[in-house]
This record gives structure tokens, sequence and C-alpha cells, in this order.
């Protein structure tokens, strides 16, 4: 069955970009994608999980209660050996428990409170700006503005100190290093863990006006433990800050190497216009380029074939979101296109908890940062930049840009 489906032979996942085109998917896995909805690919350990190539399948078995995000589960197709899903909280747990604890946290992401937050982001990106202004040329946008917008944000919401900064940032780059060894991973969970451990006890003792704060409040009141509240806390700080500071470096990067699409966003004065930008960078950058990773529960028939249960899935957001049938001349970025059904959040219910946050972090980002800055521009060659290929979350470890 297998020899039918790859005639080509299985083969290694995650392949390599081609040289000269960062921002597109592997050639390998996207010649995956002509034959049909399923493929078979081989990981790091010689497990051969299936690779749902398309988009319309991609999100009936995201959204199918019979696949477990369980990282523990046996078949689950890890990205590395490591296997300590509780460290991260319910992002790799499944209902009834995944929605107990999400459902803890869902509030502050809202549409209407995040909005509420917008003078705020506007205000840190201004501030941002007006230091890159008044410092040295060239700069590194990647350390001087990509991440400091995201992590003062999620500080705030959190309520963790932006002093700390250095620390939540060095271990998160542990942690979402493919080539972090198991020691290495398993030691920056611990250090993640312990450090917001250590927070929700003093907010425990002197509660604000913040998201940890009323985590605390839950502990005490008998409904989550400290180790749940810690837990979640890790999840919401890397993943509010790691992922919105690549789409603003990747994302000002490729609008640099369009610079049709970057002066339309530029000159154009409508919020609508900015927001589809901002819906077309994530479905044609796609960061998170590991794909979603499930395992079967049950037997799962789809598109001819049945996969069995114990059986690996890896859905691939960059293939999902270049599908020709979901998106015409998808290797074109188009920022006037509605790319709105885009799976660069994911599906189901594992659906991204903080995308309304990224989206008007971004939104704010790209509205703001091309128009004070016109002239921006690259201080380096493109294959210059040292691209995330090893990360299990894409992006550039560095921008040098002037203007
Ligand atoms: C552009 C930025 C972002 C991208 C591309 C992104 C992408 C994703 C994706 C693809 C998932 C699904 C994971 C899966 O199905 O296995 C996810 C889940 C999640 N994201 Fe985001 N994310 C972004 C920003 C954020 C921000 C700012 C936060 C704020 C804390 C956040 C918090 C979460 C959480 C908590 C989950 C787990 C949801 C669950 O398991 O129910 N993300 N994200």
């Amino acid at each position: 069955m297998t020899e039918t489906l790859n005639p080509a032979g299985i083969p290694e996942f995650p392949g390599a970009r081609a040289a000269g085109c960062p921002f597109d998917p592997p050639p390998a896995l996207r010649a995956l994608q002509g034959p049909g909805p399923l493929a078979k690919v081989r990981l790091w350990d010689g497990s051969t999980p299936w690779l749902v190539t398309r988009h319309a399948e991609q999100r009936a078995l995201l959204a199918d209660p019979r696949v477990s995000a369980d990282i523990s589960r046996p078949g689950y197709p890890g990205q590395t050996p490591y296997r300590g899903g509780g460290g991260l909280s319910f992002i790799m747990m499944d209902d009834p428990e995944h929605a107990r604890l999400r459902r803890m946290v869902t509030a502050p992401f809202a549409v209407k409170r995040v909005e509420a937050m917008r003078p705020a982001v506007q205000k840190i990106t201004d501030d941002l700006i007006d230091d890159l202004l008044a410092g040295p040329r060239p700069v590194d946008l990647v350390e001087a503005f990509a991440l400091p917008v995201p992590s003062l944000v999620i500080c705030e919401l959190l309520g963790v100190p932006y002093a700390d900064h250095g620390f939540f940032q060095d271990n998160s780059k542990i942690l979402i290093r493919r080539s972090s060894t198991l020691e290495e991973r398993t030691a920056s969970v611990g250090r993640l863990n312990e450090y917001l451990d250590a927070l929700v006890a003093r907010k425990l003792a002197e509660p604000g006006d913040d998201l940890l704060s009323r985590l605390a409040y839950r502990v005490k009141a008998g409904e989550l433990s400290r180790r749940e509240a810690a837990q979640m806390g890790v999840l919401l700080l890397v993943a509010g800050h790691e992922t919105t500071a690549n789409m603003i470096a990747l994302g000002t990067l490729a609008l640099l190497q369009h610079p049709h699409q970057l002066a339309l966003l530029r000159d154009g004065d409508d919020p609508k216009l900015v927001a589809g930008a901002v819906e077309e960078l994530l479905r044609y950058l796609n960061i998170t380029h590991s794909g979603r990773r499930r395992v079967a529960l049950e037997d799962i028939e789809i598109a001819g074939q049945v996969i069995r249960a114990g059986d690996g899935l890896i859905m691939p957001n960059d293939i999902a979101n270049r599908d020709a049938t979901a998106f015409p001349d998808p290797d074109e970025l188009d920022i006037r296109r509605d790319a709105r059904l885009h799976v660069a959040f994911g599906f189901g219910v594992h659906q991204c908890l903080g995308q309304p946050l990224a989206r008007m972090e971004l939104q704010v980002v790209y509205s703001t940062l091309y128009r004070r800055i016109p002239t921006l521009r690259l201080a380096a060659e493109l294959d210059q930049i040292p691209f995330k290929h090893d990360g299990q979350v894409y992006g550039v470890y560095e921008l040098p840009v002037t203007w």
C-alpha cells in the first residue's frame, strides 16, 4: 500500500527548503500533494506516519474527535524524543481535560478584550520605533523590535515581569529548536515551569489584575493545581511571544522582497486591507512549519484509505495553505486576496487560542512600521540571512535592516 502512495519511496520529513526559496515549503513535501491527500513520510526515529497533504482533509481530520493530540500516546509522531506533554499543558491534551483547562484562560483572548488592548499595543510599537529611529543603523530588527513587541504584550497580559525576558526567551529558544537534545529540552521546560510556579506563588500572596493572578485565585479555590497553573503559564508565555515575533520579522522580510505588496500595504489607508494582509502573510509564510501532529484513536476512513487506530498523522499547514484547490495561484503573495480559510492557526479544538491577540498585534505592527520608516530596507543580501531551518517555528534569527 505504501508503494502505491509514494511511488518514489518514502521521503524524510521534514524535508529541506529549496535554496533561494525561503518562503516556500520544501519541494519534496509539495510533490506529495499531487498524487493524493495522503502519503507516508519517514521521521527521525524511523517511524512512517501518514502525511495529510491537502487543505480539506487536514481540516476534516483536525476537527475529528477520533484523533488525539496527546504526545505520550504510542504512535504519536513526535518532532523529537521529548514526551513530556504535561509540561506544555493543554496543547498536548485531549478533551475533556483540554477543554477544562482551556476554558479557564479563554476570556482574555476574546476579540473584544483584545481590542481593548489595541491602544497599549500601538504605544508599545510606537515607542520601540522611536528607539529604533534614535539608535544606530543598521540594526537587528528581531532583537530591537520583533521580539520585544509580543514579549511586552504577553508579559503585561500574564503578569510576568518583562525584566525577565532574557530568561524566558532563551529557554523558549531551546524548547523549540529541533536540534536541542532531550536533556536540554527537558531542562528548559523544567526551568520555565519552576519560574512560573514561583510567580503563581507570588500572585497567591499578592494578586494583581493579570491572568496569572486569576489562575492563582483558581488554585486557592481548589479548581486547579499549582502545577497545572504553572504549566498553563509556560504554554501562554512561550506561544505568546515566539510565534508573533517570527511573523513580524519574517513578514517584514517577505514584504521587503515583494515591494509592490509592501507599497500597497504602506500606502493604503484601510484597516480591512491591513487585516487582509495579516491573513495573507499568515497563509503564505506558515511559521508553524512542523505540522500539526496527531495519533488516530480509532480506525478512520478518509479519501479511500483506512487510517488505523494508533497510526500517526502529520498535517503540515505550509502545504495546505499552498493547496491550489483552496487558494488560486497559491504561491503568489497577494495581500488583497481572501485568505481567511488558511490553517496557519490550526483547526478544530486546538485552534490557536491567542489568534485574536496575534492578529491585532500584527495589524498594529504592519500598519505602523512601514509607514513610520518608509525607506526601511535590508542591510544584508537575502542569502546571508540566517533562517530558522532547524526551528519547530520558522522565521529568521536576525534581520539586519537600515533606512
Ligand atoms: C502569529 C502568531 C501565532 C501563530 C501562527 C500560532 C499558531 C498556532 C497553531 C498552529 C496552534 C495549533 C496547535 C495544534 O493544533 O496542535 C496554536 C495553538 C495555540 N496557540 Fe497560537 N499561534 C500564534 C500566536 C499565539 C499567541 C499570541 C498566543 C497567546 C498566548 C497563542 C497561544 C496558543 C495556545 C494556548 C494554543 C493551544 C490551543 C489548544 O491546544 O487548545 N498563540 N497556535
